[in-house]
């Protein structure tokens, strides 16, 4: 659809040098006002001329018709001029032969833009705070975080993983108390990340009539920093104990991290930031803490160093920011978190500028809203927190509830479970732009009725198990194209949409652009599957026709899910 889009564009501006000498517009500009109209009566693409209409100083029909008269290309079946659009049908025959080709030939490759060659992304996501409970509201930078992992890996940047774990803090002088009044070794050794969540919510209640064990905690912080070695050593096996616990739910995902250099990891590299901002006398001393000021553009000022000297989540956040840069020579560092942590970013990236760090341009925060989980039913143990493991658990469980209810026998229905269960979960979230805030209700992800990640899956395994009945090998793609019904027309425009849905979804960090474009592939995949014949098509022509688009579908959509971090299942 590039292609053609480019072509017809280049082709309108041709019209445009004849019509309107001197006109200013370019291939681009036009290629950006090309749309695609709602109903297919109104052609392929459209030219909204009222844009156009101020620049070139005619009434938007008149362009439309001086356009549509000289326009001849072949890849245009037919062109109108209707109130003030430019209607373009092309030819669909040309574009599904054309399409086709590229599909067989690129495979799994195929609406790669292939633009990273070369170029390094490191991304920094999901990033729990250790000891703290790993909660869906960690779902958005997790997810989020991965898909945008692989569309940079699909467009051939080579990626850094990196989970910035918080596991550094104030929090663990509190844990290594609670630990030592409350807990023991066999507790923690058994029930794992759950008997620290609990430790940490038990110092916190203690905490409102014992005042005194803020202050233990705080002298529990300040050895654990001076290296104590008892405390250097519980801290190490509370940080294992739940790195071994993230990992269980990453599996899930299919999520594998290339560091997990967390906060901790910068305790040695903060000094050296810190002598600079010293040097670029950008430090000033407010209320006893070092900090820089941010007034002129608008923000509060950046806290660098405590009172007594310590460092903060933005002092390890520039040093971690200049190691990644020296590290791996990034073209950009994203971070994925909640839009809670917007200003947070936003400081950071301007104390990196103001130390004249010409790179502070190239990174990116990338924020989404709040998520919340539907009615008490799904509350846990924790009280109002919704742990990422216990929401997986739930959907794996449900799916399996409805495999052995409808398809009991089932070859390898776990890993089916599995992947479906989770891959509701995950298409669920993704279907809204990252910014709204949504409110989850299990029972409708996992539906196979609605626009869901089943639905989607289920849409998937149709097209292989199609492929297998009629023992398909994919060679090469029918030469001559020739269409028959309109199904097969829709099903080739919606897959040849697939590569500028890559390129907007990379451009906006926006994963949920793929997965709205999977249930328009579906879509006109199923209404394909309902209306044509296929195996048993009329002729040896329209079924060889008809099962390479199947094919087709089959590859572009397993591309698509795996991009959101879905798994392909090939039954269900
Ligand atoms: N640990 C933080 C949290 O859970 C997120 C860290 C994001 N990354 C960063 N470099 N600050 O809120």
């Amino acid at each position: 659809m590039h292609k053609t889009k480019t072509r017809l564009s280049e082709a309108i501006v041709e019209q445009l040098d004849k019509n309107y000498p001197g006109h200013a517009l370019d291939v681009p500009q036009i290629y950006d006002m090309l749309e695609y109209p709602p109903n297919p009566t109104m052609g392929d693409f459209a030219l909204p001329c009222f844009k156009l209409s101020r620049t070139l100083k005619s009434a938007p029909q008149q362009i439309a018709e001086k356009l549509k008269d000289g326009l001849s290309i072949s890849e245009i079946r037919e062109a109108r001029a209707i109130s003030g659009y430019l209607n373009i049908f092309i030819n669909i025959d040309l574009l599904a032969t054309d399409l086709l080709c590229r599909i067989f030939a690129e495979g799994e490759r195929f609406g790669s833009p292939r633009r990273g060659e070369g170029k390094t992304i490191v991304l920094d996501y999901s990033s729990p705070n250790v000891a703290k409970p790993f909660h869906i509201g960690h779902l958005g930078t997790t997810i989020i975080g991965h898909s945008l992992k692989k569309l940079h890996e699909f467009a051939g940047y080579s990626c850094v993983g990196i989970n910035h774990l918080g596991d550094w803090g104030t929090q663990f002088g509190k844990l290594i108390v609670a630990y030592r009044k409350w807990g023991s070794k066999e507790d923690v050794e058994q029930r794992e990340i759950d008997a620290l969540v609990a430790l940490y919510v038990r110092f916190h209640t203690e905490a409102q009539n014992d005042p005194s064990l803020e202050e233990d905690a705080r002298t529990e912080f300040a050895k654990l920093e001076q290296g104590d070695p008892e405390n250097i050593a519980l801290w190490r096996w509370f940080i294992e104990i739940s790195i071994r616990e993230y990992k269980k739910t990453y599996e899930h995902l299919g999520i594998e991290f290339d560091s997990y250099n967390g906060e901790s990891f910068y305790i040695d590299k903060m000094s050296e930031q810190i002598q600079m901002l010293r040097d670029k006398n950008l430090l000033k001393i407010d209320d006893g803490a070092s900090v820089v000021d941010l007034e002129p553009y608008g923000m509060p000022p950046c806290l660098i160093l405590k009172k007594d000297g310590s460092t903060l989540y933005h002092t390890r956040d520039i040093a971690a920011a200049v190691y990644r840069k020296r590290t791996y020579d990034f073209e950009k560092c994203i971070y994925v978190t909640s839009a809670g942590q917007s200003l947070h970013f936003a400081q950071l990236f301007k104390v990196i500028e103001l130390m004249g760090y010409d790179w502070s341009k190239d990174l990116v925060h990338v924020p989404y809203g709040t998520v919340s989980i539907n009615g008490e039913k799904l509350a846990t143990r924790t009280g109002n927190v919704i742990l990422l493991k216990d929401l997986f658990a739930m959907a794996i469980d449900k799916v399996n509830d409805i495999i052995s209810e409808k398809n009991p026998n089932l070859k390898g229905k776990e890993k089916v479970a599995e992947a479906v269960g989770v891959g509701a979960v995950v298409f669920h979230y993704l279907s809204n732009n990252r910014m709204r805030d949504i409110n989850f209700v299990l029972e409708d992800a996992l539906s196979f009725d609605g626009n869901t990640g089943p639905y989607a899956q289920y849409t998937y395994a149709r097209t292989c198990s199609i492929l297998e009945k009629a023992s398909y090998a994919a060679g090469s793609p029918p030469e001559q194209i020739k269409l028959s019904a309109p199904e097969e027309g829709e099903l080739v425009l919606a897959l040849a949409r697939f590569p500028e849905r890559v390129l907007s979804a990379i451009d906006d960090y926006e994963p949920s652009v793929i997965t709205r474009y999977i249930l328009e592939l579906c879509s006109a995949f199923n209404r394909f599957y309902h209306n044509c014949q296929i195996i048993t098509a009329e002729s040896k022509e329209s079924r060889q026709l008809r099962l390479s688009l199947v094919y087709a579908t089959n590859t572009v959509l397993g591309t698509a899910l795996e991009l959101i971090c879905m798994k392909k299942t090939e039954k269900i």
